[in-house]
């Protein structure tokens, strides 16, 4: 049986460091109230003119390194971010043309915290298929343009930061080794719990001037309906996810989360009474990087050999959509 595995990893993440104690200079918030609620200490936003492909794009760049890969072995780009580049067309073609490879398929997901995964799920079954061969697979972020950085805004402002993370995606060398298992789900009935709707193409012209100068055109989220879905779904996927793979508990070396808030994840790791140091994070140093804060938390992980060959790892993440999933994978 043919397994797909990641090849090759890498991430990236541009140098200005935000803290808490800047955004409280530019809204009324403060480092205790961000960093009891979401475990956030500082986040990392992109320079003006940085666009997501060109922060996904250093990432590849490290991705192929890492798997003894060029740009001229990659024969489908797979881009999953909330923050393309423009509308359309796809953030998938900018990174295709930025690397230097016309012709090669390209494909844009967009399923937030959850593309990643998704994205995963789909280069997994082309491998699998054997469509293709090296599929690069990038989750990208510029969240620092889109955010309401006035008190109107700092409920969603506070959490959120800027990166990259990019796997390649081929067969694996060993049927033991690779992806073993993946589960998606989706529930649009809570579609606007978390949603920006500035493109609300049944408005006729879609935007006006009137939207810029209210909350259409950023970012809107019912905290606590997402963080009470969040736990309840995640802890239900993981333990479908540990029955159908025929896994326990003790089998996994390491759990990787999305990053969309430290106590998510804690209560997770409680609700299911596992160590809460099975649960990795990163999410102090750069807050919510939605599609690239998986690949961001596995490639430092990876960097910091904490990883070894056969190492079993579980995968999960959660956000807008409602959308969730897992991804369990032996290294
Ligand atoms: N600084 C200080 N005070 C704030 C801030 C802030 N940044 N933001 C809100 N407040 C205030 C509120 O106005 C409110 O004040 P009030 O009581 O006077 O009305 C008070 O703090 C409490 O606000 P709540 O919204 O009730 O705070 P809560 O305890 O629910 O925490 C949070 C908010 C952290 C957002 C929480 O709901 C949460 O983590 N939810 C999950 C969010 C999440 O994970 N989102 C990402 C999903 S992933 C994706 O798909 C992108």
């Amino acid at each position: 049986m043919i397994r797909s595995h990641i090849k090759g990893i890498g991430s990236y993440v541009p140098p200005k460091v935000v803290t808490n104690d800047d955004l409280a200079k530019i809204m009324t918030t403060n480092h205790e109230w961000i960093h009891a609620r979401t475990g956030i200490e500082e986040r990392r936003f992109a320079e003006e003119g940085v666009f997501c492909s060109d922060l996904g794009l250093i990432a590849a760049r490290n991705a192929l390194k890492d798997a003894h890969l060029t740009e001229n072995d990659v024969d489908f780009i797979i881009f999953a971010t909330l923050s393309p580049d423009h509308h359309f067309p796809g953030s998938a073609c900018y990174l295709q043309a930025k690397m230097g490879i016309p012709g090669v398929a390209c494909l844009d997901v967009r399923n937030q915290c959850s593309g990643f995964l998704y994205s995963l799920s789909v280069a997994d079954a082309f491998v699998k298929a054997g469509m293709y061969k090296n599929i690069l697979v990038v989750g990208a972020e510029v969240h620092s343009s889109a955010l309401d950085f006035t008190d109107r805004g700092r409920d969603v402002a506070v959490l959120f930061g800027d990166g990259a993370g990019a796997v390649v995606v081929s067969a694996s060398p060993s049927p033991e080794r690779g992806i073993i298992y993946s589960e998606l789900h989706a529930d649009g009935r809570h579609a606007r719990a978390l949603y920006l709707d500035i493109w609300d193409i049944s408005k006729k012209p879609y935007i006006t001037e009137e939207d810029a100068k209210t909350r259409q055109i950023w970012p809107q989220m019912d905290g606590k309906t997402v963080f009470k879905h969040a736990v309840t779904r995640v802890e239900e996927v993981i333990l479908h996810t540990l029955e159908e793979a025929r896994v326990s508990p003790e089998d996994i070396k390491f759990v990787i989360p999305h990053q969309a808030n430290m106590r998510i994840n804690q209560f997770v790791a409680a609700k299911l009474k596992w160590p809460e140091e099975k649960f990795l994070h990163n999410i102090e140093r750069y807050g919510n990087t939605t599609a690239a804060s998986i690949p961001l938390l596995l490639d430092e992980t990876y960097r910091e050999g904490k990883i070894e060959p056969g190492d079993l790892l579980l995968l999960f993440a959660f956000g807008a959509g409602f959308t969730w999933g897992t991804t369990l994978l032996r290294w």
